[in-house]
């Protein structure tokens, strides 16, 4: 039981976090904040089945949850959002959530792991020069994109995972333009509009990617060949807009999920932490990454998939990490 109170926690800090700061006059969750959790609260039951491998049962609580979720956040500023979450939520249920007999549906998609930036492609500082991201450090100040698809100076503030010593497969893109960059498979890029789609997905007839071009402004680029190249070393810097320049080219910082936005709602704690650490003046600017995953984001995943299926519609890992 103790486990799932923090996942109450969890998931009522995601929810209250981007609705408080956003909520409008007619907001129920800004009148009482508590309405949320009491869609929390309605099915403990149902949750505690589905880690005891009731998948049925725990799809109808999925339902129930997201359809009170939806009830409760009705006039709030966030409710396109979750709305928008529904339906993807509603179609991946229906290819995860099966009969016992039934095997689940090829589509209800999974992957194995966190997936990151080669640790040898570069970054850009403030200043225009080039990092490697093996040499990133939290507090340092680079180029990413903000919420309008603009180029912005913004801060490292976390590394979700980093490897120096394991190999992994890289997508490696070249863009007509000449530049390239190496993702692996389930890593978010920017291919333009606010839209961020994993590695795997990108298709070169469909897609262009977003180049930092001569005249120093971000311009869409044909994408000239993929290849898929084993490297050593990988990392998932993380800044305060998810976002990264990476070989000039846009990128999201984040992976193993399938939405940029809700990556970089989760990640609203880590921010939260920075900021605090700013203020108090302890950010550590000469800290080394240590090999590993962050913990938060470990526990995240972890918690998620205790809930069976449901953690398929958010992450593309496979089970706990
Ligand atoms: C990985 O990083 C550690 C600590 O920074 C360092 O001691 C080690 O030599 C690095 N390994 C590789 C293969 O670069
Ligand atoms: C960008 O996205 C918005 C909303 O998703 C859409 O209405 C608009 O048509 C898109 N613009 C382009 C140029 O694709
Ligand atoms: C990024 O663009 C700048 C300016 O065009 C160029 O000097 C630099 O080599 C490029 N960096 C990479 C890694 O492609």
């Amino acid at each position: 039981m103790y486990n799932h109170h923090i996942l109450y926690l969890t998931i009522l800090i995601l929810c209250l976090f981007n609705f408080i700061a956003s909520a409008t006059p007619n907001c129920p969750v800004e009148a009482d904040p508590t309405t949320i959790l009491s869609c929390v609260a309605i099915d403990a039951v149902g949750l505690v089945q589905a880690t005891k491998g009731n998948i049925r049962g725990f799809c109808t609580m999925a339902e129930r949850f997201m359809e009170c979720l939806k009830t409760k956040t009705r006039g709030c500023f966030g409710e396109d959002f979750v709305r928008g979450s529904l339906s993807e939520l509603i179609e991946l249920s229906q290819k995860c959530c099966v009969n016992k007999e039934e095997k689940v549906n090829e589509e209800c998609p999974f992957i194995t792991k966190p997936n990151c930036f080669s640790l040898t492609d570069m970054a850009k500082t403030s200043m225009g020069t080039e990092i490697l991201i093996k040499d990133l450090k939290i507090g340092d100040q680079v180029l990413a994109i903000d919420y309008n698809d603009q180029i912005v100076s913004t801060e490292i503030i976390s590394f979700l995972h980093y490897e120096n010593n394991s190999q992994t497969f890289f997508y490696t893109f070249t863009t007509e333009t000449g530049h390239h960059i190496s993702l692996t498979s389930d890593h978010l890029i920017f291919i333009g509009n606010g839209t961020y789609i994993q590695a795997r997905y990108v298709n070169p007839k469909l897609h262009n990617l977003y180049v930092i071009g001569n005249n120093g402004h971000l311009q869409s680029s044909s994408i000239r060949s993929i290849d898929v190249q084993l490297k050593q070393g990988y990392a998932t810097p993380i800044t305060q807009y998810g976002t990264l320049i990476v070989n000039n080219v846009s990128s999201s910082c984040y992976s193993s999920i399938y939405h940029h936005n809700l990556g970089h709602m989760a990640m609203a704690p880590l921010r939260l932490v920075h900021h605090a650490k700013q203020i108090f003046g302890i950010v550590n600017k000469n800290e080394i990454p240590k090999n590993g995953i962050h913990w938060y984001p470990k526990a995240l995943n972890n918690f998620l998939h205790m809930l069976g299926p449901l953690a398929n519609i958010f992450t593309t890992t496979m089970g706990q990490i």
